[in-house]
């Protein structure tokens, strides 16, 4: 019923060659028989087996760059819908495509509103365009991001912020539909770089409010076409490694927040961080709401596959996150140095340059935020027992949380060569500060082999 459902359909797919995008097409190609898949990827085939034999080890790589039914396309997101492929390419996508499955994204939080509006905001403006004129299409996702209503942080009275799975609209005049009015707005960010609503709303970053204009373009654009039962939000929360599949703990070295915050904890010389919370307890309280990538994958391929359409969290949840002190132990599980690091809590706002750089980076420490997932428990009702039990729908917490940082030693070294580096901290002495593990794909392999 799932996985029949894709079985001769022609998908499209962005982002195939990232973290999330790996998992994706890994479950897709091995729980279906799609009629194709066309990937759209910089640098082409060659670019795209060289990333899949970086992360996977070579008998999973392979299930992805030996796949008979997927074609690599050399192509970029930009800000025309022609993404650098030929006349010929671009009318067959259009005859032929089914389902586009929109996951490429800088996933740099730091860039500026006018750098996001290259890499965010109008490729994504871009491609639902140009998805609105595929004469077959039934299905058109993009992920986004949970945290793209992470500015309620600042207005809420709760130090528990309840988001549910809509758009909030940012503009408390705003008639009609939450995404009404997008278009104008996006004029207003190609003029001046900048938004009035952007301006009088405390995002922690400008990719969460790119990715929250993003959503309300896509909805605006459908709506014009009459195609809004066709679109699909997905946001994911913190991506972390996965449970299961492609492997236990597959993760990329750059696309898992906690892993560069690790790498932060384990280089710190000193004996204090400064963060800054409203929590009364924010050990106790405060919470990170990290998912694992294949729960990702599967909710977005099953809710496409029921026909979902609008706003649907990929995330842990209530039941699922971590709360601040779990994740703080595991760091101190991975760090060397003998002394241990302790938070030192402040009020101040979360851009404060008081901050400890890892708070300034990754501004959601000692936040804390319930996720609704309502839509995927109603989607899982659903379905018969056998069929959920295939699904990885909900994060596997039975294991302590330093478990899943075991797996990402390597990436975690790297992370901390890479901050060393850049504070001209001499990077043979990372050693001294944190573990140095095996690569997740060779990890696999010897724990195969044993
Ligand atoms: N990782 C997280 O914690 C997280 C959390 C919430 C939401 N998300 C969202 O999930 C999606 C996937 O993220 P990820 O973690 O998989 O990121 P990732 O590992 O950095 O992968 C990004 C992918 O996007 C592609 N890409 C970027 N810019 C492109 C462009 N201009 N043209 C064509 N392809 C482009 C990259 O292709 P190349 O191979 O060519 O570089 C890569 O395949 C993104 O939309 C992100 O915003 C991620």
């Amino acid at each position: 019923m799932i996985w029949e459902y894709y079985n001769d359909k022609t998908l499209f797919i962005t982002g195939g060659t990232g973290f999330v995008g790996t998992a994706l097409l890994y479950r897709l190609l091995t729980q279906s028989s799609p009629k194709h898949v066309y990937v759209l990827s910089r640098g082409g085939y060659s670019k795209a087996k060289a990333k899949w034999s970086e992360m996977l080890p070579p008998h999973i790589a392979k299930v992805l760059y030996e796949s008979k039914c997927m074609t690599i396309m050399d192509g970029e997101l930009g800000d025309t819908a022609t993404m650098d492929l030929s006349d010929e390419e671009l009318q067959m996508l259009k005859k032929t495509v089914h389902i586009i499955i929109h996951a490429a994204a800088s996933i740099e939080l730091k860039n500026s509103l006018r750098e996001l509006s290259y890499t965010i905001i109008a490729p994504t403006l871009c491609l639902t365009q140009y998805a609105m004129k595929f004469a077959n299409l039934e299905r058109f996702v993009f992920v986004s991001t949970a945290y793209v209503n992470a500015h309620l942080w600042q207005t809420s009275k709760s130090t528990d912020v309840a988001v549910d799975e809509k758009i909030y609209p940012l503009d408390d005049e705003t008639e009609g539909e939450a995404y009404a009015g997008a278009l104008e707005i996006w004029k207003e960010v190609q003029k001046t770089g900048t938004s009035t609503e952007y301006n009088s709303h405390n995002f922690p970053w400008p990719y969460a409010y790119a990715k929250h204009l993003a959503e309300r373009l896509v909805l605006e654009k459908a709506a014009e076409k009459n195609n809004l039962d066709k679109v699909l939000v997905i946001r994911p929360s913190v991506v972390g490694p996965a449970d299961k599949f492609p492997m236990p703990g597959f993760t990329t070295a750059y696309s898992t927040p906690s892993t560069a915050c690790a790498a932060a904890y384990a280089l710190h010389p000193g004996r204090k961080i400064v963060l800054s919370t409203r929590c009364e307890n924010p050990d106790k309280d405060a919470t990170i709401d990290e998912v694992p990538v294949d729960v990702v994958a599967d909710r977005l391929l099953v809710h496409v596959a029921l026909g979902s359409s609008g706003c649907v969290h990929a995330v842990s949840g209530e039941r699922g996150r971590l709360h601040l002190e779990d994740w703080w132990s595991a760091f101190k599980n991975e760090r060397r140095l003998p002394w241990n690091v302790q938070p030192v809590w402040t009020s101040e706002d979360w851009h404060s340059k008081s901050l400890h750089y890892m708070a300034r980076n990754f501004k959601i420490i000692g936040t804390s935020f319930a996720f609704a997932d309502g839509r995927t428990d109603a989607m899982a009702e659903q379905l018969d027992s056998d069929v959920r039990d295939g699904l990885h729908l909900y994060a596997d917490r039975s294991k302590p949380y330093h478990h899943s940082l075991i797996h990402r030693r390597h990436h975690i070294h790297n992370a901390a060569r890479q901050i060393a580096r850049k504070s001209r901290l001499p990077v043979c002495s990372v050693g001294l500060f944190c573990r140095k593990g095996k690569h997740p794909a060779r990890l696999q392999l010897s724990e195969k082999a044993a």
